[in-house]
């Protein structure tokens, strides 16, 4: 039985007017206004605070945090000039100058831009024909980013929310490929054997969230150990995994590391693609950090090797200087994305012979993303990365070899652009090595770098190199001068001798 609607309701519904809709001429306000208060905010950078460093109650405050979700609206434009304001002097800028912490880039503008159009046209670059353009551009991008590292360009790929993401694909997709039976249907169970995966103790976390995410458990790590450069040693690679078969292990694939996490050590990549060959394993790199320093004319004869990886991930959101979240894979045989993800539900309809890149990876519903990369990479290409790279990693080479002109400092490790370094007092120098003086150095040390925060002059982050707490500086960042790495020593040491002198008074 059908009913007639009234004839109130059928006229709202005929002249809808939804209260989330913009009439074009606000959306163009209320846009301008924010563009500006951006463009304002962006010049205003160098003079802020790095963070302002405020307690939980102080941020909780601005957003009245405990009030029930609002029954009514509110006037748009008001409120959104208000957030953007709250945000740029109560958020941490990682755009800043001095802001050298993690491995967390500053962003390029026209990523902003960019992240503002995609979500104005909003195409869902999960199925080709929802996203014809969309998708062809991620395309372009990732035969782009293929072309920029000296990877096969013929490769799969994807772009996904980041590094543990990118990872992840590129681990599902060995373990699907090398497993030696069907795991997506059958399970991890199924093999009867245990897997290992070889990998060094400098690997970032990601590994840890995979291996128990994907049914292996951690256990299945071998941790290989890492010389005194943080690089995975390479005899002890062989020896393990010759062990582990003798002792009825299932070798399953070795993840190097192209710019660890804490140092930037850059592992025998091409050792490990032929300790690899030779034991027919699946062969990953996580570049998340340091895979586009391979583009440099000068790189490393390990970093060209990333040629040689089944799978390489890395990060846009880092040394492509893409705003959040831009993470990336790439696969040298394309159809194993496609035999490691893709299924055919009856209700989708879709022409197998485009690029629905729901059928390349763990996404179904998926934003643009490979906008604000691919307008990046054409606003400066090949020659503008080279540069904005090589130029983070001279910086931080000066932040090294200045450092031994400060001998209240000792610098301990340089790779690619990370440094990392400790505050010594004078009369502590000659008895670092003892295990007091370590403990005390260490808890100064990270006492500083508290200090450092607090004060909002710089921003740097920590690194344990053999077993001796760190300072670590990682410069992903195109607004760093000289002049702001020249500021580094003497500010550390101001910290350090404040933190120094309260800690003996106290
Ligand atoms: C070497 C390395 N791998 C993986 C990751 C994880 O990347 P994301 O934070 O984008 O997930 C990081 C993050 O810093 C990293 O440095």
């Amino acid at each position: 039985m059908t009913t007639t609607p009234s004839p109130d309701l059928t006229d709202s519904l005929r002249n809808r007017r939804a209260p989330l809709d913009l009439p074009p001429d606000q959306f163009r306000a209320f846009g301008h206004q924010l563009v500006d208060q951006i463009a304002d905010f962006l010049a205003s950078l160098p003079s802020r605070k790095v963070t302002p460093g405020e307690p939980v109650q102080a941020v909780r405050e601005l957003i009245d945090f405990n009030r029930s979700l609002p029954e009514q609206g509110c006037e748009p434009g008001p409120l959104l000039g208000w957030i953007a304001e709250q945000l740029f002097d109560h958020s941490l800028h990682n755009g800043h100058p001095r802001f050298w912490g993690y491995v967390t880039s500053s962003a390029a503008p026209i990523g902003a831009l960019a992240d503002l159009l995609a979500a104005a046209v909003n195409p869902n670059a999960g199925g080709w024909k929802l996203s014809p353009l969309a998708s062809e551009i991620e395309v372009q991008t990732i035969r782009w980013i293929a072309q920029l590292i000296g990877y096969p360009a013929d490769c799969g790929g994807l772009l996904v929310s980041g590094g543990n993401m990118a990872n992840f694909v590129g681990f599902l997709v060995g373990r699907r490929k090398t497993s030696g039976w069907d795991v997506r249907k059958e399970g991890m169970a199924a093999g009867g054997k245990s897997l290992r995966i070889y990998t060094s103790q400098e690997t970032h976390t990601w590994i840890q969230k995979a291996a128990d995410l994907f049914g292996l458990g951690t256990d299945a790590i071998a941790w290989v150990p890492s010389d005194s450069d943080q690089r995975m040693g390479t005899s002890q690679l062989r020896a393990m995994i010759e062990d582990d078969r003798r002792r009825g292990y299932q070798p399953l694939m070795i993840v190097g590391t192209a710019g660890s996490v804490s140092t930037g050590a850059v592992d025998p990549l091409d050792e490990l693609a032929d300790i690899a060959a030779e034991n027919d394993l699946w062969f990953h790199i996580d570049g998340a950090y340091g895979a586009f320093a391979a583009a440099l004319p000068d790189a490393s004869a390990d970093l060209r090797a990333l040629n040689r990886a089944d799978s390489v991930a890395m990060d846009p959101h880092k040394w492509l200087y893409a705003p959040l979240e831009a993470g990336c894979v790439l696969v040298r045989k394309r159809e194993l994305l496609l035999e490691t993800f893709s299924y055919h539900p009856p209700y989708y309809h879709f022409d197998p012979e485009l690029t629905n890149y729901f059928d390349l990876g763990p996404q179904n519903s998926r934003g643009f993303r490979a906008l604000k990369v691919w307008l990046a990479l054409q606003q400066v290409g090949r020659e503008g990365y080279v540069r904005m790279i090589s130029d983070d990693i001279r910086l931080a080479g000066e932040l090294y070899r200045i450092l031994p002109d400060y001998p209240d400092l000792e610098r301990l490790t340089h790779g690619l652009s990370i440094v990392t370094f400790r505050y010594l007092p004078p009369d502590l120098r000659s008895r670092r090595g003892t295990p007091e003086v370590g403990e005390y150095l260490d808890d100064l040390n990270r006492e500083i770098l508290d200090r450092l925060e607090a004060s909002g002059e710089a921003f740097l982050s920590n690194a344990v190199v053999n077993g001796r707490f760190a300072l670590r500086l990682c410069i992903v960042n195109f607004r760093t001068s000289l002049e702001d790495i020249e500021a580094l020593p003497p500010l550390v040491i101001r910290l350090g001798e404040e933190a120094d002198r309260a800690r003996r008074t106290s």
